[in-house]
């Protein structure tokens, strides 16, 4: 992965003043404001370019540095508030390894009983909590024959050509995207959500299980705080480390922990000896399952990237295949049908049979209301009643001045488009 950042507070004047040039020098340019318009280059390095958005830089200095451990920031009361609210019922779960080594998966000198306790999937793969209360990780999904169909690492700036392809076929996706990503290219996130895809978060590329309480909670709550104006309702553990712990912690934020059974290793090309052939033959596997029965009962989940031209470029070669091979290609909370993967009541997903049917866009309108308060503990409607008061609590922030009102005019603008 690329540890870069256009908006720390070091380098943020540069990008100021690049955008500035870029925008005086190129009188043609596409136009740069709007998720349409950025939606319309089709040069990568164009695309690439960074672009001033003031929602975003604006209120940049109410988020963590980007790529180095969130803290919860000390003024932010809703934040404050929210964590004091679960802390008492964190499950008492050390962090695993030592910081800051174990945050990049060095888990050198960490003893942990071969029992698995905490149900930790960097260990044996673990998807069946132990903790009582919490339920499995997704890691395949429930349909027979099917394949939830996903992305992690986005939104990529270099997007474009693979996000129009998947407009062309009419599929959409499971987006994983990653905050600070988010941040530099917002425009590209707001294209993810009006294209149809489900928008979900990991957070930064860091080892969650590594983290104190404390670290954890903020991973989670500034990465759903930085999506485009949505709330979302599903995350991925990056490199799929994640344990009780975390887990209690994603749930008390709403979050469903979405994993997968397979690894493309797409990611990995070009390191720890992975070439390109080696990613061709998981992608062919994974059809040699689909075609020898492996999926008859229940369908999967191949883990795969937006990371860069190679990986989009992989995925666009094999689509033909994988879509003659599976008898669906739906996004996670399709197959699930989680049709409300938003804390808010819009947009919509259509449920499964509504999308193997042909419906596989987005509704704007608002679900037919479910019971989303009091509910009684444990159940998704809590989770969602959860999401909400923090929806509630970050509006409050925004009062402040705080990003998510920033992020709230960014999905403004998308709504009124849509
Ligand atoms: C929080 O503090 C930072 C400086 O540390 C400041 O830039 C930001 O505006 C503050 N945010 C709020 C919501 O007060
Ligand atoms: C704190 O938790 C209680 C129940 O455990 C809940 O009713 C309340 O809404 C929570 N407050 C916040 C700010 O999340
Ligand atoms: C892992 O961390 C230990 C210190 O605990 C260090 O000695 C070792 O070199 C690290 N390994 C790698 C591969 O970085
Ligand atoms: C790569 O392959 C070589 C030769 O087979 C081997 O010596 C080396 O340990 C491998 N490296 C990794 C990171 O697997
Ligand atoms: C199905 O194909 C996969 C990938 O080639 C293979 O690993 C697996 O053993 C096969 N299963 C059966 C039941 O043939
Ligand atoms: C996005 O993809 C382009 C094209 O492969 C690549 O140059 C760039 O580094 C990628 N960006 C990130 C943040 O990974
Ligand atoms: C990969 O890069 C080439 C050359 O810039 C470009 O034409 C192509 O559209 C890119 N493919 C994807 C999927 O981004
Ligand atoms: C989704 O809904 C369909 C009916 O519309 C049902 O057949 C299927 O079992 C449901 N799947 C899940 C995972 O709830």
């Amino acid at each position: 992965m690329v540890l870069s950042s256009l908006f720390s507070v070091k380098t943020l004047p540069a990008v100021v003043l690049l955008a500035a040039s870029f925008l005086a020098n190129s009188a043609n340019a596409q136009d740069r404001t709007t998720e349409q318009g950025e939606a319309q280059i089709s040069d990568p390095n164009e695309e690439c370019t960074i672009y001033y958005y003031a929602p975003v830089s604006n209120a940049r200095y109410n988020f963590p540095t980007v790529w180095t451990v969130a803290t919860l920031l000390s003024n932010d009361t809703a934040g404050q508030t929210k964590y004091s609210n679960i802390s008492s019922g964190i499950p008492n779960i050390s962090p695993k390894g030592t910081q800051p080594q174990s945050e990049t998966g060095n888990f050198t000198g960490f003893t942990y009983s071969a029992s698995d306790p905490d149900c930790w999937w960097t260990y044996d793969k673990c998807t069946t909590p132990k903790y009582s209360g919490l339920q499995p990780d997704i890691a395949g999904v429930p349909e027979p024959g099917t394949l939830g169909y996903g992305f992690d690492d986005g939104p990529n700036c270099s997007h474009n050509a693979f996000y129009d392809y998947l407009s062309q076929q009419n599929q959409k996706a499971s987006m994983f995207y990653i905050g600070s990503n988010v941040m530099d290219w917002p425009l590209e996130a707001q294209r993810g959500l009006a294209d149809g895809h489900e928008i979900c978060v990991p957070d930064t590329q860091v080892l969650v299980t590594s983290l104190t309480n404390e670290q954890a909670f903020a991973e989670l709550w500034y990465t759903i705080k930085l999506v485009v104006g949505v709330t979302p309702t599903c995350w991925r553990p990056p490199f799929g480390d994640v344990d009780d712990r975390i887990r209690w912690i994603a749930n008390a934020l709403g979050l469903r922990t979405v994993i997968w059974q397979y690894d493309s290793n797409d990611w990995k090309v070009g390191t720890n000896n992975i070439t390109a052939a080696d990613v061709d033959a998981n992608y062919e596997a994974l059809i040699q399952r689909m075609e020898n029965g492996t999926f008859a009962t229940s369908g999967t989940i191949m883990l795969t990237h937006e990371l860069n031209n190679y990986t989009m470029s992989e995925a666009i070669t094999f689509y033909p295949q994988l879509k003659a091979a599976f008898k669906y290609l739906v996004p996670v909370g399709v197959a699930l049908n989680v049709s409300q993967p938003y804390v808010e009541p819009s947009p919509i997903l259509p449920n499964f049979e509504q999308y193997i049917s042909g419906t596989t866009t987005l509704s704007g309108s608002a679900p037919s209301a479910t019971g989303s308060q009091g509910a009684s503990s444990g159940s998704s409607a809590s989770k969602s009643a959860a999401g909400e008061s923090r929806l509630m609590n970050a509006l409050a922030v925004d009062g402040a001045g705080g990003l998510v009102g920033a992020m709230m005019f960014v999905g403004g603008l998308l709504r009124t488009m849509m």
